[in-house]
């Protein structure tokens, strides 16, 4: 690799724009874990939550790193915590549904989708690395919410949740997408995908995986939407 490449801002942002997400995710996770224990979900759910914070702490610090691997000054922002996925007022059960959904069966699917992406794609060893291990983990993240789900599916209604599936898809794909501003540089070696591509893979993982995995709760895109 140059030297010229090695020194990369643009690079840096993205991964410096990873670990504040990978921090907030951490947030997520231990209050889906708080809710997933509250509303009496299977113990080993409900520890997988707890055991994925600690990792998206973990994913927090490889993403930091490569951050400063591409720009040893690049400026971390401040992560949002303590953002309630789903309105407050709604019951904990109803929440914690909403969130399991949300952060799992959508958003996990479509970074897993990103990532093995970003895998094939990636040459530096350093962002090859850091894709395999988080990749692993962000695969085993998105079985918690297809659990829960399950679960609940058993016991109440679900269907609830068709409403909000087009709000809970614009936000898990909007969240990547603003990293790569036009006319750069295909980035794909270092882990960042050009934003058209990355829209592609996204709209196909919604497709394939997320709608069939939803419908077969029932849970299906209203007409339109
Ligand atoms: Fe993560
Ligand atoms: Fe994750």
């Amino acid at each position: 690799m140059s030297k010229a490449l090695r020194a990369n801002p643009a690079i840096a942002r993205v991964w410096a724009y990873r670990e504040r997400v990978e921090h907030e995710a951490a947030d997520q996770f231990t209050r889906l874990a708080e809710g997933l224990s509250a509303v009496g979900s299977d113990a080993k759910i409900t520890a997988l939550a707890r055991r994925s914070a600690l990792d998206e702490k973990r994913h927090a610090i490889l993403c930091s790193t490569l951050a400063r691997e591409f720009d040893p000054e690049v400026e971390f922002d401040c992560p949002q915590l303590g953002v309630s996925l789903g309105p407050r007022h709604w019951s904990v059960a109803d929440q914690t549904l909403y969130a399991a959904v949300a952060l799992c069966c959508v958003t996990e699917t479509l970074s897993s989708a990103l990532l093995i992406e970003m895998h094939g794609l990636s040459t530096h060893p350093l962002v090859r690395q850091t894709v395999h291990s988080i990749l692993q983990d962000e695969i085993t993240h998105s079985r918690i919410g297809w659990a829960h789900l399950a679960e609940q599916a058993q016991r109440t209604n679900v269907r609830w949740i068709c409403e909000h599936l087009p709000s809970m898809v614009a936000e898990a794909m909007g969240g990547e997408l603003p990293l790569v501003k036009g006319g750069v540089d295909d980035l794909s070696a270092y882990g960042v995908l050009p934003r058209s591509k990355a829209h592609t893979i996204m709209v196909r993982a919604v497709r394939e995986v997320v709608l069939p995995g939803l419908a077969s709760f029932g849970i299906t895109m209203l007409p339109g939407r």
